[in-house]
């Protein structure tokens, strides 16, 4: 296959793992049979400074023309001052919007041999398989935000949390579709009891299971006991769906589960259906990682394992989507770890060697043995 693929390292940690992901696609590349034409672009930080603006329209229109976008992180300390009304992070919400990837897909697998590395208790992490639908384009993030005074000249502010039905029910049938693919069963979180867009987003999403997929064994869950139950069952979850904010703040949780939130891949799509290819934009769920920067000290696997969803979910590969999960698998049963997952008192890896070793690993593993991470669909 030849694949046209936008590439944004963007800032902070971001060109450090997005090299990583480069060698492990060009790997997949050699192991035969596809073409990648890879084509990088400024996002964030770095494109104010070059030009002034977060997203620059030569980024948005080859992000337009390609397969699908990788991007590495955005923002830092150097632009985040409250003086400034050009932010890094803009260029990422109006990427995810102008390409309109509503249904932002967060899995969350624990490596086994990395279940006594994270802060809970091992045994709570048994069987821990879960993936966080997180709608990715509307809701607070893209309401009406206003700073002003009020009559006794006090400053005030606010931002406005606005659902549609239609954007509820999207998201839905994309997480309720997965779920079926899973186990059936699907949580879908809100705050019902104090906000109105809860309201109407626990109703459409009743509606359209019960019409839709009645096979789909759904539950709802306010955040706040959702933010409980994740630390204190969370083997219990399969399929999360929530909103924006929600989706923002219950995935960082969740990472804790796979002992770090390098670990974790994004794919954001705009529509999933079973087989077919959608077009989408894959992150690391991590951030810029100012403390990081310079290192080579970040952990490429969120995303290496965000090039595998990209072949699995816009180029239609699973198989080397699977080979990809693999390797990262082997790297680090062998014990390849970067400092955040390492052993204690262990050689931690660094950035360049897990992605060395994930290449190598890939490069010579050839029979079709189940992943331990990674897979989140068939
Ligand atoms: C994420 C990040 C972004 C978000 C930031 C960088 C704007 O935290 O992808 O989870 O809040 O969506
Ligand atoms: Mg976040």
């Amino acid at each position: 296959m030849d694949a046209t693929l936008a590439f944004l390292p963007g800032d902070g940690v971001g060109p450090e793992v997005s090299a990583q992901a480069l060698r492990v696609l060009r790997a997949v590349e050699r192991r035969g049979g596809h073409t990648f034409d890879v084509r990088e672009a400024l996002i964030g930080g770095v494109a104010i400074d070059a030009c002034g603006s977060p997203l620059p329209e030569d980024t948005l229109a080859l992000c337009r023309a390609a397969d699908a976008v990788f991007l590495g992180a955005v923002g830092g300390p150097r632009w985040d001052h409250a003086a400034l009304t050009v932010r890094p992070e803009q260029g990422l919400l109006r990427l995810r919007s102008a390409l309109g990837v509503f249904a932002n897909l967060r899995p969350v697998r624990v490596h086994p041999r990395l279940a006594h590395v994270s802060p809970l208790r091992p045994e709570l992490l048994h069987g821990v398989d879960l993936l966080v639908v997180r709608e990715l384009t509307g809701g607070i993030y893209f309401g009406e935000k206003r700073r002003d005074r009020d009559a006794d000249g006090a400053e005030r502010a606010s931002d406005t949390c606005t659902y549609t039905t239609h954007e509820v029910e999207r998201v839905v049938r994309v997480a309720a579709a997965l779920a079926r693919e899973r186990s059936g069963r699907l949580t879908s979180v809100d705050k019902a009891n104090v906000m109105e867009t809860s309201r109407l987003w626990r109703a459409v999403t009743t509606r359209v299971v019960r019409d839709e997929f009645p096979d789909v064994r759904l539950e709802h869950m306010l955040v706040d006991a959702c933010a409980l139950h994740l630390i204190r069952r969370p083997a219990a979850f399969d399929v999360i769906v929530t909103e924006n904010l929600f989706g923002d703040v219950l995935s960082d949780e969740a990472a804790v589960l796979a002992a770090s939130i390098g670990m974790l891949p994004s794919a954001s799509l705009r529509g999933a259906g079973s087989g077919a290819r959608a077009f989408g934009l894959y992150e690391p769920v991590h951030g810029s990682a100012p403390d990081l920067v310079g290192r080579n000290a970040a952990n490429p696997a969120g995303a290496i394992l965000s090039i595998a969803m990209l072949l699995r979910w816009s180029l239609g590969l699973p198989g080397e989507a699977r080979a990809v999960e693999r390797a990262v698998d082997a790297a680090l049963t062998a014990g390849v770890r970067t400092e955040d997952i390492a052993e204690p008192g262990a050689h931690a890896a660094t950035t360049e060697e897990l992605g060395r070793a994930v290449a190598e690993h890939l490069m010579s593993a050839d029979e079709d043995v189940p992943s331990l991470i990674g897979e989140d669909s068939p």
